[in-house]
């Protein structure tokens, strides 16, 4: 039976599936809503045509994008590593760092790869609450760290899916204390026009994680990146593998950057929006608390959890977190466009007027 030969520790494991459902709004992934403008679609296009790059293999150290990413923060290239996805360095972090049953730090409620990368990775996630508003106790998180000896911290901000930030304070009392690698995860960070990138030159473990993800609209490309000393980047060379990322995807990185003035535009709309769709969903009756976010999604809490499968079949999909555990009847709605976020109001208030 192949089941006996998987390591014992992930027999029980459930692949990570994200359903594919139909749509007409897709508020479910903090995706950009906007679409591409026709100078980077057209240079796509061109990529495309030259017949050469298709078949050739990438450059395996993603050196134009590393030179790009160095310029855009002013750092040296050698501080900058890219990778498949901000997961891949998640991934790459623990791979390199941990050795079986090692501890990592980690916040909760918070984005799930931290956990799933570390018990891969045959590591033990050790999870400190947010505070009730979600802000960061970065005191605990201290205690927590003399006390479980961790290999890796990390820190999420603005955090996946509440949508709070740490302090700049707090993060430089982290450093004074933590001497492990300490990885801040700024994958929304566009959104708050500031970042810990800064830190990097005066804190060897310290690693700052971004993305094409998300505000540069590039999730289907799949590109990371991280910023760091040189010393972390050499270690985690060590297990990225050849050719990871793919041409095309070092290519529209790049020119995505080069061309930031029009996702700053959109990033700005972005922030309107968001105000304009808390300040809306404030006004529903079954919205029982929409929590302040720095980020391009707002996490709710609801009196009536069928709403979202009640959005979904009007095909507007939101990112619910069940019924039940510390997340319990919260939502969390990715911001839209102008239109979109009409639509999801004016379907969350009809739903109001229903029979029950
Ligand atoms: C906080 C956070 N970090 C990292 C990621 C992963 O992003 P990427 O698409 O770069 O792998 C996500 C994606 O949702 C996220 O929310």
């Amino acid at each position: 039976m192949i089941k006996d030969y998987i390591r014992e520790d992930l027999q029980e494991f459930i692949p990570y599936h994200a359903p594919v459902k139909e749509y007409d709004i897709k508020l479910d992934a903090n995706e950009n809503p906007y679409p591409h403008n026709e100078k980077i679609i057209s240079e796509a296009k061109k990529w495309l045509e030259d017949c050469n790059n298709l078949r050739r293999y990438p450059d395996t150290d993603c050196n134009e994008l590393r030179e790009t990413l160095a310029k855009y923060w002013q750092v040296n290239k050698e501080n900058v590593i890219c990778s498949v996805g901000s997961d891949q360095l998640i991934d790459s972090l623990l791979k390199v760092f941990l050795e079986p049953e090692d501890k990592v730090l980690m916040p909760t409620p918070s984005f799930s790869m931290y956990k799933l990368a570390t018990k891969l990775n045959r590591g033990t996630p050790i999870e400190f609450n947010l505070n009730d508003d979600f802000s960061y106790d970065v005191n605990k998180i201290i205690d927590l760290y003399h006390k479980e000896h961790p290999k890796c911290v990390f820190i999420c901000t603005p955090n996946n899916p509440t949508g709070n930030i740490i302090t700049d304070n707090d993060v430089e009392k982290l450093l004074n204390v933590i001497k492990c690698p300490l990885i801040i995860d700024e994958a929304y960070g566009e959104y708050i026009e500031e970042s810990m990138i800064g830190k990097v030159k005066d804190h060897e473990n310290l690693i700052v994680l971004k993305t094409f993800s998300k505000a540069y609209g590039l999730a289907g490309l799949r590109v990371g990146y991280g910023i760091a000393s040189k010393s972390m980047i050499d270690a985690i060379n060590i297990v990225i593998p050849p050719y990871h990322l793919n041409a095309l995807s070092q290519f529209l990185a790049r020119t995505v950057l080069e061309n930031d003035a029009e996702y700053d535009n959109k990033i700005k709309e972005i922030v309107r929006n968001r105000k304009w769709l808390s300040d809306n969903l404030q006004t529903i009756k079954y919205v029982e608390k929409v929590y302040p976010s720095y980020a391009n999604y707002l996490l709710i809490k609801v009196s009536d959890y069928s709403i979202v499968e009640v959005l979904e079949n009007k095909r507007i999909l939101v990112r619910g977190y069940g019924e039940q555990g510390e997340l319990a009847n919260c939502i969390r709605i990715t911001v839209g466009t102008e239109d979109e976020n009409k639509k999801l109001i004016k379907e969350m208030k009809k739903y109001l007027d229903l029979p029950r």
